[in-house]
């Protein structure tokens, strides 16, 4: 059952996308499963740079099937726009991408909604990256979404977005005093969307299992992190989704026994996007650096990163929710040349010190960390692909981060490149 999870374990932007394009190698198949276009996974192929936001970095491996599973939010336009970006440069997308048909569809009101509901809500919006995830993920548990099945059939369509349209209407009207949308209008495009989608959708579950059964590798592709999901993050600062392992399953329609590992990834330090608690958080000019040198810019809004040091008690959080198997180190690099190094062991909350995670924002924002100081390293770690040519201080840093988590490291990132990577542990044979 070489089914492998690759997860965020902090708040997202670990460098997922990158990790994903050099396991691809060794899967039949990519799949995503919760989320939707406020994800970005940036890949660098020959100094090319590919941001993908819904569609799998398998994609840049020719011949491997990439599938958005019925856990993602669609906006269609935004999928389309990603597929003719990828066939301009020359991806080979044909019959490799395969569309959940219960994936539900991100809708223009859903954007309106959002936008009006986070202007209201002042110092206390969210800070989302406005794709209207959120709303999406309201009308699917409301029984009131639309998904990609839905828009194949035109009568079936009709019906159901004349129900949604009406209702977000009145609301958009009574709680926000915003204009609502014309039903005709949204159907045309959609129906257009349809027509270009229908050849990629298709039952995602069963061609999934089918894989898994025959023992192919499928790598399953988290967006977000941990610390950022609906349930185990910090609520109310979070998406609207699962994006830890959990989701795997629901998302894709596999069971939890056909999974054979989950790898959480970590940034060698901390950034968070948005509103919400970060005890580690750097307000000074080292965080600047750290932004700067880690090119810490949001890679969907474009949004200016918060960045901080490593925090092990989140990161603990991580490795029990998610039960990660092992992890993968990123932006190592960026922490070269520091004489020291922070690294949060504790959190201080009335005077006590903890080493649990509180599983809510209004805790957490309490929390002052403690810090543990470990020596940094001068040699340049960029670009390394073996562990023994990486400096002393470094092997140090992964060796204690691996002692405190209780797991390995299975690979190391050292810079942007594809080829810049150190590998521990194959999690694919
Ligand atoms: P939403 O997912 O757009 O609803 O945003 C909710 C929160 O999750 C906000 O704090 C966003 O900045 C954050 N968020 C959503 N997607 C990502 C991501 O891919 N990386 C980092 N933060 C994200």
């Amino acid at each position: 059952m070489p089914a492998l999870i690759v997860a965020g374990a902090q708040w997202g932007d670990e460098g997922k996308g990158k990790l994903v394009d050099y396991l691809a190698r060794q899967a039949h198949a990519v799949a995503r499963y919760q989320g939707g276009h406020n994800a970005g996974h940036t890949v660098v192929i020959n100094n090319e740079k590919f941001i993908l936001h819904l569609i799998p970095s398998g994609i840049l491996h020719e011949g491997k099937l990439c599938i958005i599973g019925n856990g993602v939010v669609i906006d269609p336009a935004c999928l389309i726009e990603e597929m003719d970006a990828l066939i301009s440069r020359g991806v080979n997308i044909g019959e490799n991408l395969l569309i959940s048909e219960n994936a539900h569809l991100i809708m223009p009101y859903h954007m309106a909604l959002e936008a009006a509901s986070e202007s209201g809500m002042g110092k206390k919006a969210i800070g989302t990256t406005g794709r209207g995830i959120g709303p999406a993920y309201m009308d699917k548990m409301a029984r009131s979404g639309i998904r990609m099945k839905d828009i194949m059939s035109p009568d079936i369509f009709k019906e159901r977005l004349k129900a949604a349209v009406e209702k977000t209407n009145r609301l958009l009207d009574v709680l926000y005093g915003a204009p609502g949308f014309d039903l005709e209008s949204v159907f045309e495009k959609y129906s257009g969307f349809a027509r270009r989608l229908k050849k990629h959708v298709g039952n995602a579950g069963s061609v999934l299992n089918k894989a898994l059964r025959e023992g192919k590798n499928v790598l399953i592709e988290g967006a977000q992190g941990t610390l950022l999901d609906i349930d185990h993050g910090t609520y109310p600062y979070v998406t609207s989704s699962n994006a830890s392992a959990g989701g795997a399953c629901t998302g894709l329609g596999i069971g939890p026994t056909r999974i054979s590992g989950v790898m959480g990834v970590i940034k060698a330090y901390t950034t968070r996007v948005g509103g919400g608690p970060f005890p580690t958080e750097l307000h000074d000019e080292l965080g600047n650096c750290l932004r700067e040198k880690g090119g810490e810019y949001g890679a969907t809004t474009g949004r200016p990163r918060r960045c901080g040091w490593l925090d092990i008690v989140a990161l603990d959080h991580a490795v029990r929710v998610n039960g990660l198997s092992g992890f993968a180190l990123t932006k190592l690099d960026i922490l070269d040349g520091l004489d020291t190094i922070k690294v949060c062991t504790g959190y201080r909350i009335d005077g006590e010190v903890t080493k649990e995670f509180p599983p809510d924002a209004s805790t957490l924002e309490r929390c002052e960390p403690v810090y543990e100081e470990l020596e940094g390293w001068k040699d340049s770690t960029s670009g390394k692909k073996k562990l023994s040519e990486l400096p002393s201080g470094a092997r140090k840093y992964i060796e204690w981060i691996e002692g405190r988590l209780g797991i390995g490291a299975d690979m190391i990132s050292t810079g942007q490149r594809r080829e810049e990577l150190i590998i521990v542990k194959e999690n694919f044979h």
